[in-house]
């Protein structure tokens, strides 16, 4: 097949009706774009006919060069011409605000997005060498996932339920195991751990643990239970993930591996470790809602009209379609890990 005409470096956001029949351009030609206007004709090129099942906002590729057509799957990223860097100190961007950090643990940047500051939040005890907080909620504008910051002191956590919901948790630092309807997984520092919707979690900590729990739907606040349940979905044993090198996906200078997705049965809620390096992203969105765990590193978090510095223990709150790009301004760059929902992908964007 010959090569396509990239149309757009980047994917086309569009609102599909239901039932509605759209034929997408898969040759880069059409002036119509993403659609097709028969400029392919006397090519090897044939549009991609999709028909919606129902109303939705998705995001059909530009480039032309996606796997999954007509949909965009990142494949612009890791174009020689995509342009992923951005200038700091452009013009526009020097009309960016600084918004300096108070004493709140959060600081609010455009629309309902927000960096938490797990170093300046107030964490709420529970039992015995237990402690957490609420950094991304309902209350606070999330419409897809919550995510909880816990502390651990060496010994065993309460029983944490998934209350029916998708749950994943991040360990931050420390080291143990986690039991799931009786079952224990070791994890260490840098591990992702899957809970499914019907069991309930409890760490059993051999060092102080810090992690970051997520639930997709989203909950105001952790259920605990007074004992452990003996649920355990054995259809999908593999629990916790780690860090492989060998499984990461570059994408353009930056790289990221999949921790929890798919196939370990979690159909809705993603997790992934990237690293993003000295630079400053092109601004971007996504479909997808987000809240992104700075692990290192410093840096700056952008919106259209705000901006605020961040670093480790820093988390990242990201509406859907809310622009945004991330800069690291050190050496080493920073290592992050995300959370999306719903979404299976980190690398599309529009
Ligand atoms: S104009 Fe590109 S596929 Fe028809």
């Amino acid at each position: 097949m010959p090569t396509p005409t990239i149309a757009s470096p980047k994917g086309y956001y569009f609102e599909v009706k239901a039932g509605q029949r759209y034929l997408w351009c898969s040759c880069g030609r059409s002036a119509k774009q993403p659609f097709c206007d028969n400029s392919h004709v006397g090519t090897e090129f044939k549009p991609v006919l999709f028909v919606a099942r129902k109303d939705e906002d998705v995001i059909f590729c530009g480039c032309k060069h996606t796997g999954t057509a007509p949909f965009c799957d990142g494949a612009h990223n890791n174009l020689a011409t995509y342009e992923n860097e951005d200038d700091p100190n452009s013009e526009a961007n020097a009309k960016v605000a600084q918004v300096p950090h108070g004493a709140a643990a959060e600081v609010p940047l455009d629309g309902t997005c927000y960096v938490f500051s797990t170093a300046r939040a107030t964490l709420t005890p529970r039992g015995e060498g237990f402690a957490y907080c609420p950094v991304v909620s309902p209350a606070k504008g999330a419409l897809f996932q919550s995510q909880f910051y816990v502390e651990l002191q060496p010994g065993s956590s309460p029983v944490v339920s998934a209350d029916g919901r998708e749950t994943v948790l991040f360990v931050t630092h420390g080291e143990g195991e986690v039991e799931i309807g009786g079952r224990r997984f070791a994890f260490t520092q840098r591990s992702g751990i899957y809970v499914r919707p019907g069991e309930a979690w409890r760490v059993h900590a051999s060092a102080p643990v810090k992690l970051y729990v997520s639930n997709g739907p989203g909950a105001e606040d952790l259920v605990f239970l007074d004992a452990m349940p003996e649920s355990f979905d054995t259809a999908h044993p593999g629990r916790v993930a780690e860090i492989d090198p060998s499984q990461r996906h570059a994408m353009a200078e930056r790289s990221f591996q999949m921790l929890i997705n798919r196939e370990h049965g979690s159909l809705v809620i993603t997790q992934f470790i990237g690293n993003i390096p000295l630079s400053k992203a092109m601004p971007h969105k996504h479909l997808y809602e987000e809240a992104l765990i700075f692990l290192n590193g410093a840096g700056v978090v952008w919106t259209e009209n705000t901006k605020t510095t961040v670093g480790a223990g820093d988390v990242l709150f990201l509406p859907r379609k809310q622009t945004h790009s991330v800069q690291c301004t050190v050496e080493g760059g920073f290592d992050v890990v995300g959370v999306i929902y719903p979404g299976d992908n980190p690398s599309i964007n529009y």
